[in-house]
């Protein structure tokens, strides 16, 4: 499984980057807006700072419009991958981009059918939202399922970017039913880094380190 996060914080970027265990970073107008900073800029750095797929939204709702700032956005680097909202219009552009060997993240997918027409289209990846689900009482998990069966059974090539995750358990869920790509707010990652008896443990053998006889420490 691969670990993207979902963030346009370059520190948090940096922090995980160094430990090895961020696969590629997704981005949208929303996470760039609390950065504060010039959204070009940040998403250039993160471009350079990062050398697997990094997903960066077009703005546009026109088809013409979104294929203009993509052929912008992949010149930030190699890596960069188009996100597209999944409306009509998105289609066409993911279909003109894959034409043209652009990679899309195909984005805010609620349903499976919504999923199996992105991937129809020429999408790299879809992005179901399974927080925003839960919010309304749906259980996104479910849509997971569904998109990851549907993708197998016909050998689809779209990876499965699970978004909108809130907990850890949604990582373990997600993992289990075997999509290609979990995306991850920082505070997540982090919790999934932590558990309170390792830190019990470290403390015990740190303590009784301590207590050696400093005659037996060479
Ligand atoms: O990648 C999509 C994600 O940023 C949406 O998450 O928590 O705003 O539903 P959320």
């Amino acid at each position: 499984m691969k670990i993207f996060l979902d963030t346009a914080n370059l520190a948090s970027i940096r922090t995980y980057n160094d430990m090895g265990i961020v696969d590629g970073i997704t981005t949208n107008p929303s996470l760039l807006y609390k950065e504060k900073q010039s959204p070009e800029s940040v998403m250039r750095e993160i471009v350079e700072l990062i050398k697997g797929p990094v997903s960066l939204e077009v703005i546009g709702t026109k088809s013409e419009e979104m294929i203009t700032e993509a052929h912008k956005l992949v010149k930030f680097g190699k890596n960069v991958v188009v996100k597209i909202p999944m409306i009509p219009e998105g289609l066409i552009a993911v279909k003109r981009l894959r034409d043209e060997g652009i990679p899309t993240n195909v984005t805010l997918i609620f349903s499976a059918n919504q999923a199996i027409l992105a991937s129809k289209a020429g999408a790299s990846y879809v992005s179901p939202f399974i927080g925003r689900l839960d919010d309304i009482g749906q259980e996104g998990m479910v849509l997971i399922r569904e998109i990851v069966q549907i993708f197998r059974n016909y050998n689809f090539d779209t990876q499965t970017l699970v978004a909108s995750i809130r907990h850890p358990l949604h990582v373990i869920e997600a993992a289990k039913i075997g999509a290609e790509v979990v995306t991850l707010p920082p505070d997540i990652l982090g919790k999934m880094i932590k558990h309170p008896l390792t830190q019990t443990g470290l403390d015990l053998f740190l303590n009784d380190w301590k207590k050696i006889d400093k005659d037996l420490l060479i």
